[in-house]
């Protein structure tokens, strides 16, 4: 069958991101972080996110192009994310797509962020490698600034959420403990830093959802609590303690993610694990995954590069390729239109 080639937009969120692939063979992977523009306000601001995608999005598409020394013209599939995410940031890239694919007369394929995430793992190097097997049925930790769940993948394509945040996501979690602490946006790079100085442990957190029954997972009360528990604090024991502090509540975030994931794993008897999303980018989070996948003799897999846990294009280029070669195309596309609330 002949190759195809695609081009992969995606603006979610505060990431500008544009990628090429040929397959699920990444060609090229062009992400335009905006953290500095959003950094001062302590968290995503729309609408200058929105007027950063519109200055960015074109450029980033030609960067895409370039590197991966496509034409567009060659480009067979046009992929966007449409949702879930900011509403006016996701318009950005999908107003792009649309225009391209009239102009260029290419074929459209509408991806959820979600399940770009989750095939992030299936993205293969331009010499098309690592080569990974999925054996179904799996589960997937999908863990960002914006979502956290357990999905069960029925096959590529077919997809069930058994568990998710009640409200604040993981990620989320981690930017507003770092706010509260005064150390910027994004918190959960920071936070993992500082956490690997801890000296003791200091707080005592809650363990959130404790009854077995529940899959989903509740991330605001530990915020509150942590909140509680350090506010009389003067300034200089909080920085004298903030590695002890980062510790403490990253291990409460990620304590909760695993208790639950594993009781997903309990009740749906998966054949592989999986794990993605910007948190993901986390070492430590990576190494507790791992360790239990080992303990319980299954595959996890995760994705290869820093690049491709948090917000790209390329995920959203692997989902494309496969919801193309299911031959699910945009119809209509003059009437596509960002969803931001779009389900799996
Ligand atoms: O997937 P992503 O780039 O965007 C969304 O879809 O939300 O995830 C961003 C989230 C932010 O909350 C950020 O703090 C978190 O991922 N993050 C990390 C790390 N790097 C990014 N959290 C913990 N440790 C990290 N190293
Ligand atoms: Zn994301």
């Amino acid at each position: 069958m002949a190759k195809m080639k695609l081009l992969a937009i995606e603006t979610s969120c505060d990431d500008t991101c544009a990628a090429v692939l040929e397959n699920d063979r990444i060609l090229s992977n062009v992400v335009s972080s905006q953290t500095d523009l959003h950094a001062q306000w302590g968290g995503v601001v729309p609408d200058i996110a929105k007027r950063a995608h519109q200055v960015r999005i074109m450029p980033v598409v030609e960067i895409a192009l370039k590197r991966a020394h496509v034409k567009i013209e060659e480009i067979g599939v046009i992929a966007v994310t449409l949702g879930p995410g900011l509403a006016i940031a996701l318009g950005v890239g999908v107003n792009t797509a649309k225009e391209l694919a009239i102009k260029y007369h290419k074929k459209l394929v509408a991806v959820n962020h979600v399940e770009g995430h989750i095939l992030a793992n299936l993205a293969k190097n331009k010499s098309g490698k690592p080569t990974r097997k999925i054996i179904f049925p799996a589960l997937a930790l999908t863990v960002s600034g914006g979502h956290t769940k357990i999905v069960l993948v029925k096959k590529i394509g077919d997809y069930e959420v058994v568990g998710e945040t009640l409200d604040d996501a993981a990620g989320e979690a981690l930017d507003k403990a770092a706010k509260l602490l005064g150390l910027g946006y994004p918190g959960g790079p920071v936070i993992e830093r500082l956490a690997q100085n801890r000296k003791n442990k200091i707080l005592d957190l809650p363990r959130p959802l404790l009854d077995k029954k529940i899959l989903d997972y509740s991330f605001s009360g530990l915020k509150t609590s942590f909140y509680y528990q350090i506010k009389d604090w003067p300034k200089e024991k909080v920085s004298k303690n903030l590695a002890n502090l980062a510790a403490d509540y990253q291990d409460a975030v990620f304590e909760h993610l695993i208790r639950k994931f594993k009781l997903a794993v309990e009740k749906y008897q998966p054949k592989t694990l999986m794990a993605a999303g910007g948190v993901l980018a986390n070492l430590e989070l990576r190494k507790r995954l791992r360790k239990m996948a080992k303990k319980i003799n299954l595959p996890i897999l995760m994705p290869v590069k820093k690049i491709l846990d948090t917000d790209n294009a390329a995920m959203i280029g692997v989902a494309g390729y496969y919801k193309a070669m299911r031959g699910e195309f945009v119809k209509d596309i003059e009437k596509l239109d960002r969803d931001p609330r779009l389900s799996l």
